[in-house]
C-alpha cells in the first residue's frame, strides 16, 4: 500500500499515504524495527528528539540500501527549543542524529502556548523551508485555535498537522478544519495504542465481515477518512500486516467507526502538554 500510495501536501510535495510510528521503540530496538519497517515497504518514517531514537532511526536509513530520496522522513522541534535560534539549532542537531542533509517534512512537535513561542518557531520553520533546508514545513497537536492563530499570524498554512486520531477519538471538527484550509492530517496513536480499541466488538465484527485482522480495519478506515496513519510496532509480523491495507470497507462499516467517536484523549493535551 505504502510504496505505491501517496497524498498530494499543499506546498506540491507528494508523502507515503501510511507512515511507521517509532513514538516509544526503544533505541535499542529501534534499527532492527526500522529497517523491517523499509524492507516490508513502508517509505515514510516519523520520528522526534523526544523519542530518543533518531540516531538509531538514520543507522537504519543508511543501512536500508535504499536512495535517500526515496525514503521520507519526519522529525520535530521539540519544546525546549521554540523560538528562533534553538529553532535552527534543533534542525541541525535532528540532521546530525540522523545522518541526513535534510528531513523531507519538519514539525513543532507541540505548541506548548504556556511559552507562548509557537508563532515565532513556525516563522523559523518557514524561514528554513525557504532557504530550502527541508522540503515541507508543519505542525503537531496543534488544536484549531493554534492553528487559525499561526495562519491568521503569518499567512502560511502548514502542510501537516500530526495529532492524536483513532476512532476512540477521531477529531472531526479539526478533520473538517484541515481539509478547508488543504492541510493533510497525519494520525498518531492510530491504532489507540493497541489497547480497548483493539478488541472493541464493532471493531471485531467489521474484521470478520472483511476477512482481516482489527488493526487492518483500523487502519484502512484511517485511508477512508483520508487521515495519515503512522502506526507502530516492534514486532516484524504486524509491522508487515499494517501495511497491507490494499482492500476497501464497506460504507456501513466507515459509518460504525466513525460512530465510535468518545472524544476523548489516550494521549497528552495539547493545550497544557510540557515533556
Ligand atoms: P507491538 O509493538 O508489540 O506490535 P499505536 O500505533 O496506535 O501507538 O499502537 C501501537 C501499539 O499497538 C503497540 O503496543 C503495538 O505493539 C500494538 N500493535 C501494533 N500493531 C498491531 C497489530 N497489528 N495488532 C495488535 N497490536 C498491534
Amino acid at each position: 500500500m505504502a510504496t505505491s500510495s501517496f497524498v498530494d501536501l499543499n506546498d506540491g510535495a507528494r508523502m507515503p499515504a501510511v507512515g511507521f510510528g517509532v513514538w516509544r521503540i526503544p533505541a535499542a530496538q529501534t534499527t532492527a524495527a526500522v529497517l523491517d519497517a523499509l524492507e516490508a515497504g513502508y517509505r515514510l518514517i516519523d520520528t522526534a528528539p523526544g523519542y530518543q531514537n533518531e540516531e538509531a532511526v538514520g543507522a537504519a536509513i543508511a543501512r536500508s540500501g535504499l536512495r535517500r530520496n526515496e525514503i521520507f522522513l519526519v522529525s520535530k522541534v521539540p519544546n525546549r527549543s521554540h523560538g528562533r535560534g534553538p529553532t535552527r539549532e534543533a534542525y541541525e542537531r535532528s540532521c546530525e542524529a540522523l545522518g541526513v542533509a535534510a528531513v523531507d517534512l519538519y514539525l513543532i512537535h507541540w505548541p506548548a502556548p504556556h511559552r507562548g513561542r509557537y508563532v515565532e518557531t513556525w516563522e523559523t520553520l518557514c524561514a528554513l523551508r525557504d532557504e530550502r533546508r527541508m522540503r515541507s514545513v508543519g505542525l503537531s497537536n496543534f488544536q484549531p485555535h493554534h492553528l487559525s492563530d499561526v495562519v491568521e499570524r503569518t499567512g502560511v498554512v502548514p502542510a501537516v498537522n500530526q495529532v492524536e486520531l483513532h476512532p476512540y477519538f477521531s477529531q472531526p471538527a479539526l478533520r473538517k478544519l484541515h481539509a478547508e484550509q488543504g492541510i493533510v492530517t497525519q494520525a498518531w496513536s492510530p491504532l489507540g495504542q493497541g489497547g480497548e480499541l483493539l478488541t472493541d466488538p464493532a471493531i471485531a465484527a467489521i474484521a470478520d465481515r472483511h476477512g482481516k485482522s482489527p488493526a487492518q480495519i483500523v487502519l484502512r478506515w484511517h485511508c477512508e477518512i483520508g487521515t495519515v496513519p503512522l502506526p507502530k510496532s516492534g514486532n516484524r509480523s504486524r509491522i508487515r500486516a499494517n501495511l497491507e491495507l490494499d482492500f476497501e470497507l464497506d460504507a456501513e462499516a466507515v459509518r460504525e467507526l466513525d460512530a465510535l467517536d468518545r472524544g476523548r484523549r489516550i494521549g497528552p493535551d495539547p493545550e497544557t502538554f510540557e515533556p
